[in-house]
């Protein structure tokens, strides 16, 4: 027990809180610091509530970020200055995309931290579950150290080689994930404005080699309309631009990503980006 490493997670929004939860289970001595304090304020009873970023970094072990962006993962590691020891591990888990996880190993290297970037798969769910599968990549020494935080968020760890692997699978799994519910909300569209009931679309698939677990979920949110957030419209249309941009440096051609962007943005403009991205079925 004594050899757990102390971590300060900062950033308890849809995912970080319940990462944070199973983080303390696991027996890790645990800061937590949000912008918003109302959101970290429910943590008490698990973990330390820091009222500043640098309080819950001083003399932690492992920094971990769970926030929304490369913005404002660089603005608050940057605004730590000598709160951080230099020689402290930084588990990275926000998606920042690949400019962004660039600019991340630049500023560990100034700030002499040693990056995981450990993006994750799955949602709010899989976070409080303890069941996310962690893309983790980093220098090989400290796999072992950031080992048990990983075994207590996730429950699979994939090591993937030096920083950046990890954000570039997210990338393309996320490519995916955006593909399916957009794909999902097209179908359910022209199954309502060919006459039918949309439900009928899910029926028609269900327990055949095109059906998916993750089909029922959203496609089920988009016909209840019940739309509270595992992942915001939002953060789609974030995570859609940095699938772009990554695609147009590395020289591929995405035929369907930019009509899917175009397709979640039209939602959030519709004013449905704090819902969950199965809204994108309200802008259709
Ligand atoms: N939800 C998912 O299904 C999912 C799955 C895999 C990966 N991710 C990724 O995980 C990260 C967190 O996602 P989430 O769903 O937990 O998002 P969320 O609920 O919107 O939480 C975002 C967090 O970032 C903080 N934040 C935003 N802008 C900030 C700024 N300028 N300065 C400081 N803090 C700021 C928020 O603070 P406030 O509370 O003050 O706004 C909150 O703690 C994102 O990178 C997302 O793409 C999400």
């Amino acid at each position: 027990m004594t050899d757990l490493p102390t971590v300060a997670l900062l950033g308890t929004g849809a995912m970080g809180a319940g990462m944070a939860r199973n983080l303390a289970a696991a027996g890790i001595d645990l800061r937590v610091w949000n912008r918003t304090p109302e959101r970290a304020a429910p943590l008490a009873d698990v973990a330390t509530v820091a009222a500043t970023p640098a309080e819950a970094v001083a003399g932690a072990d492992v920094l971990l970020t769970m926030l929304y962006d490369a913005d404002s993962v660089l603005e608050v590691v940057s605004g730590l200055g000598d709160a951080i020891a230099p020689g402290t591990t930084w588990l990275q888990q926000s998606t920042i995309g690949v400019a962004g996880t660039n600019q991340a190993i630049a500023l560990a290297e100034e700030l002499g931290l040693v990056l995981v970037d450990a993006p994750v798969l799955g949602t709010r769910k899989p976070a409080e579950d303890g069941t996310l599968t962690v893309l983790a990549s980093g220098p090989d020494e400290v796999a072992d150290h950031v080992a048990p935080l990983l075994d207590a968020i996730g429950s699979r760890t994939l090591w993937l080689g030096p920083a950046g692997a990890g954000t570039r699978l997210k990338l393309a799994a996320n490519a995916w994930v955006l593909t399916v519910v957009e794909g999902l909300a097209e179908s359910l569209a022209l199954t309502r404005d060919l006459g039918l009931d949309p439900a009928l679309f899910l029926d028609a698939v269900q327990g055949s080699a095109v059906d998916a677990p993750y089909l029922r979920l959203k496609g089920e949110a988009m016909l209840s309309g019940a739309l509270d957030p595992s992942f915001a419209l939002s953060g789609a249309v974030k995570d859609a631009d940095l699938i772009l941009a990554a695609a147009r440096a590395a020289g591929t051609e995405l035929a369907v990503l930019p009509g899917v962007r175009e397709h979640l943005a039209r939602g959030v403009e519709a004013g449905h980006g704090d819902r969950d991205m199965a809204a994108t079925y309200l802008a259709h």
